[in-house]
């Protein structure tokens, strides 16, 4: 039986974290690959990787001012160094058994579990580390090499309780028979019947996972932008820039509006500190949120004003509620059209009060709308209607 998937579409807003080893020298999680550096010496950050001051509580408590409800953590990335305690490690390259000497995944999953987090683990297939990855899909090694990649996902799917989401990456350019892709889902379904897989595992799984774009998969598919705040995924140490708020939430408005996830990354330093101007980013999302939250957790996929052909905003959609997105705030007098639909009532979300309007047909004219935007970020009116929101018949 397939999980049931309910919670993933009511989530709607996830915290990705990319945290291991590659923090200590802070270039970004791909440096031991583009940097070619010897991996004897980018295996002495792990001496160096020891965030003992480092409480999972204070990620969980970013996610919670944020308005996350679900959190996906790198257990391991493609350099092979596992936050967890795998005993298959072939050089036990995990953080037990080097300097942080703590199991950083069980501790991340209890403390968001506690809070009420869904709880996911991003595990990466390839290993640039491991000689079977190194030597490649044609070689003898290549079956050690997969029977090693199957007992992490098991050590993984044993040793921390009921996972919500098993998020693969690092696959590619391979094929879903090279990874015996098939056989590594069913074992997942056996011992996580209620976790949710994502594509990357090279079969299509439960979810599809647009990254660094918003893509619309196919009516009945659920889907998750992968997003970063900053310019990488792995923290960096001269990070100039960051997505505004605004940006941010523009993005999560229009993922909604298609009816997918966001999972909006964030790269922790090798203490375990979120940097703070991510931080601060994440709680203006969450004190929007606060507000207008209603117009995003479990939004349908909406049928009216649709990506790329609203001109103030975005759209969302709940049950018989449109709710309309005003990045560019229009003042008095302003109305849409093409509304397929009868306005029952209309209320400005961002402060609770009633508004007026007038239908003709199918416009909507709002003729006293404050001059000045009432949010700083995107102000949001919900129009209560007569059924589904949808367009005018043309
Ligand atoms: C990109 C990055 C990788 C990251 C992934 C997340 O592929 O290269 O490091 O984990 O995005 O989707």
């Amino acid at each position: 039986m397939p999980p049931d998937t309910s919670w993933f579409n009511e989530a709607k807003f996830g915290m990705f974290i990319h945290w291991g080893i590659y923090a200590v020298p802070g270039r970004g999680e791909w440096m031991l690959h583009d940097e070619k550096i010897p991996f004897d010496e980018y295996r002495s950050y792990a001496s160096q990787f020891a965030p003992d001051e480092w409480d999972p509580q204070d990620w969980v408590n970013v996610a919670q001012q944020a308005g996350m409800r679900y959190m996906v953590l790198t257990a391991r990335h493609h350099d092979g160094y596992c936050l967890y305690d795998s005993a298959l490690s072939p050089d036990d390259f995990t953080a037990p058994r080097t300097a942080a000497k703590r199991d950083l995944v069980g501790e991340y999953v209890e403390a968001a579990r506690a809070s009420g987090q869904r709880v996911g683990l991003y595990y990466s297939l390839c290993d640039w580390h491991h000689p079977g990855w190194q030597a490649g899909p044609e070689s003898d090694g290549w079956s050690e090499f997969i029977e090693y990649v199957h007992g992490q996902v098991r050590e993984l799917c044993t040793n921390y309780g009921p996972l919500d989401v098993l998020w693969f990456d690092g696959g590619g350019p391979g094929c879903a028979h090279c990874w015996q892709a098939e056989k590594l889902v069913a074992m997942i379904r056996e011992l996580q019947p209620d976790c949710l897989v994502n594509n990357r595992g090279l079969l299509p799984a439960d979810f599809d996972t647009p990254e660094q774009k918003i893509e619309a998969s196919e009516e009945g598919r659920l889907w998750e932008s992968c997003l970063i705040i900053a310019h990488r995924w792995g923290y960096f140490r001269n990070e100039q820039y960051y997505k505004p708020a605004t940006r941010l939430l523009l993005d999560m408005v229009n993922i909604a509006n298609g009816g997918g996830n966001l999972v909006l990354n964030v790269g922790p330093t090798a203490d375990g500190t979120i940097p703070q101007p991510q931080q601060e980013i994440l709680r203006e999302m969450g004190q929007w949120l606060a507000k207008h939250g209603e117009a995003v957790y479990d939004a349908d996929r909406c049928r009216y004003g649709t990506h790329g052909t609203w001109v103030n905003g975005l759209t969302t959609a709940k049950g018989n509620t449109l709710y309309l997105h005003l990045l560019l705030w229009p003042g008095p007098g302003w109305a849409i059209s093409d509304l397929g639909n009868t306005v029952q009532s209309a209320r400005l979300v961002t402060t609770g009060e009633e508004i007026e309007f007038v239908q003709k047909g199918d416009r909507v004219i709002f003729p006293s709308l404050a001059q000045a935007p009432p949010d700083p970020h995107i102000s949001v009116i919900a129009l209560e209607l007569d059924g589904k929101p949808q367009k005018a018949a043309e």
